[in-house]
């Protein structure tokens, strides 16, 4: 009588009267906007296919953690509570996990059986456990491994302090199922609370409440009483202490960079309040930063209540603070309103990068903002060119049968930075923030698709404005490769002014001339990588004795230079080079470089390269791991 997707329609309206859950019905919905949209076939909005979680049937709304951590044997050891809703009242429960020992299942006291399946690439193995139509809460005791991808295990020695281990976490975006077994999609949102033991003289952390202080029992209790999709969990275990900086902010680092890292972040009340000036109240409570040690793979993760940053940003002057701007905007673009599935990532991260840069605009000027632009834009520009125009310069993306990491690049930041700019412009400013705050307050708490976004731009913005409709030309964009002409035109003095530099340095001019006492990590930045393709080994040495680049302490600076020096086989580099390798794990820094050298003509350097990893591959986490390997193949 009614077709498949009728009953799916059906039975969605009536899951969510009866449950308040609108997971499901939101899907039904895209598929009925897509229709309307004309949007080509290959855009239909899909479900989640890095999960093996069947969301429809039944739904996880809580978890409840409970583990020790084991710093001798590597592990995380304990129980997983999963409150749940039984929509379809069916007997299978699929979560999902990876590298995990599934000790037994338990319905209340009762053990029930339960199947490991096949292992999948990326994904790992579905646990289908057997429950019952009633049942609402599933108890999990397991063990993680040595190997899990989402956990780094540090010794003593690769902190800091040189004194106590560190263990952290890094689940986006589907590792979170290597440390917990959950319904790992950024679709499926639950609350959680934990109970975490640790070794003697650590504190525990997590994306939640947190403690500011040891205590002696080495017992700690987290509660995070919002819905977040599993990729936000997040746990850190180590010497680290906290400080405020103001009433709401607060850094945690290990004592040895804890005053350091105050003073960097100073501004972080200010960019709190700049942030909620624009796009409405922060929902989180606190908002406490956590400096991570060197080999955090990534420059920050938005943790709620807690980001995890890499202490590469810390280089005395704040220039880099805009990252804790970037994971401080997430806890709008991300953590309320979430991509549906990794191809919507742009979702998250274009959003991201436009607020971060008006938080910045807010508290340091347009200028500086406008810096930050460009590097946006020559990033961009040099990604398209390196994917060669290709499909994943679109911004929704097809990752089937992909590691949703492959779409982790410069496209989904700064692409969906410049559409979302080039929507600002040709709008307004006003009428564009008004859209995004009520963008954010619609979605609060929901995980949305491209399809879904773009209807509710056109109905909420675009429809009533046709010229600037035409003029942005929203599903070029979005469906279309490489990056659309119609952005605006960015200008720079500062840049400018480093431009001219070069010039006259090219033109046989003394670089010892150029005034760079003011110039912050961003001219640097676009000094280094302004430099003509044909540089020779001698005007490289030049700039170096002039600049001290080869050993400036500055990371973002050191990277840059480091990959032209690769490329050139430039070897006064090189000893600075090593010692970076193998200290900082921050996979942006360290991929181009390797990469580089690796293409080198030199076989002397391409063997160097090898052995420099092999030597620094024990230091990395795991996510920068797998990347490298590829490349060393
Ligand atoms: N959420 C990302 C980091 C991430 C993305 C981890 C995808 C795993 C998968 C975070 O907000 C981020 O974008 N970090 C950037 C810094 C930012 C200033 C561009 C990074 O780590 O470089
Ligand atoms: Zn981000």
């Amino acid at each position: 009588m009614f077709s498949i997707t009728h009953k799916f329609y059906l039975f969605c309206s009536l899951a969510f009267l009866l449950s308040g859950l609108t997971n499901c019905n939101k899907q039904a919905e895209q598929k009925n906007n897509n229709t309307t949209t004309n949007m080509p076939v290959s855009t239909q909005p899909q479900q989640d296919i890095h999960t093996f979680a069947r969301p429809q049937e039944v739904v996880m709304q809580h978890l409840n953690l409970e583990l020790s951590v084991d710093f001798k044997q590597q592990i995380l050891k304990g129980k997983a509570t999963c409150a749940i809703k039984n929509l379809a009242k069916t007997n299978k429960f699929y979560v999902d996990t990876k590298d995990l020992q599934i000790e037994k299942v338990e319905i209340g006291q009762q053990s029930t059986t339960f199947k490991l399946g096949e292992e999948k690439a990326f994904l790992g193995r579905p646990l289908e456990i057997d429950i019952f139509g009633s049942t609402d809460s599933v108890t999990i005791y397991y063990q993680t491994s040595p190997t899990a991808e989402a956990l780094q295990w540090l010794s003593a020695a690769q902190t800091a302090g040189k004194k106590a281990p560190y263990l952290f976490t890094q689940s986006q975006a589907i590792l979170a199922r290597t440390w917990i077994p959950c319904q790992d999609s950024p679709g499926i949102r639950f609350t959680y609370q934990a109970k975490i033991n640790v070794p003697e003289n650590l504190l525990a952390v997590m994306s939640a409440n947190n403690p500011t202080e040891k205590n002696t029992k080495g017992e700690y209790f987290f509660k995070m009483d919002k819905a977040i999709p599993a990729y936000l969990l997040a746990l850190a275990v180590g010497d680290f202490s906290f400080k405020p900086t103001g009433t709401r902010t607060g850094v945690y680092a290990e004592a040895a960079s804890l005053d350091k890292a105050v003073a960097e972040f100073a501004d972080m009340e200010k960019m709190l309040e700049a942030a909620e000036k624009l796009y409405g109240q922060y929902d989180w409570g606190r908002y406490d930063v956590l400096v991570m040690p060197p080999s955090f793979p990534f420059g920050g993760m938005e943790n709620p209540k807690l980001t995890f940053v890499t202490p590469t940003i810390i280089t005395g002057d704040q220039s880099l603070v805009s990252l804790v701007a970037h994971e401080l905007a997430h806890s709008w673009s991300g953590n309320l309103v979430t991509n549906a599935t990794w191809a919507d990532f742009w979702l998250n991260e274009g959003f991201t990068v436009y607020f971060e840069r008006r938080i910045m605009e807010a508290v340091y000027g347009k200028q500086y903002a406008a810096m930050l632009e460009l590097i946006g834009l020559q990033d961009v520009k040099d990604e398209i060119v390196a994917m060669n125009n290709g499909e994943d310069t679109k911004l929704k993306i097809d990752l089937a049968n992909r590691n949703p990491d492959d779409g982790v690049t410069h496209i989904a930041y700064e692409k969906g930075f410049f559409f979302l700019r080039t929507i600002e412009e040709a709008v307004g400013r006003e009428k564009f923030d008004a859209f995004v705050k009520q963008y954010f307050k619609t979605f609060a708490y929901q995980s949305i698709t491209t399809e879904q976004f773009l209807d509710y731009l056109n109905k909420n913005l675009l429809d009533a404005l046709p010229a600037a409709k035409e003029k942005i030309n929203a599903q070029q964009w979005i469906y279309a490769t490489g990056l659309p002409t119609n952005h605006p035109t960015l200008k720079s003095e500062q840049f400018a002014y480093v431009d001219t530099c070069i010039a006259a340095w090219l033109n046989g001019s003394s670089p010892t001339l150029f005034k760079t006492s003011q110039w912050t990590t961003h001219e640097w930045l676009r000094f280094v990588r302004s430099l003509p393709e044909n540089i020779t080994l001698e005007q490289m040495t030049v700039l170096d004795n002039t600049f001290k680049l080869s050993n400036t302490n500055n990371a973002e600076i050191a990277a840059v230079w480091f990959v032209l020096a690769a490329k050139k086989d430039y070897k006064t580099a090189y000893l600075p080079m090593e010692k970076f390798l193998t200290q900082v794990g921050r996979r942006k820094f360290i991929v181009p470089i390797y990469q580089a050298l690796y293409k080198n003509a030199n076989p002397q350097t391409k063997n160097w390269a090898e052995q420099t990893y092999k030597r620094a591959r024990a230091g990395y986490h795991a996510v920068a791991v797998v990347t490298l390997d590829k490349l060393f193949g």
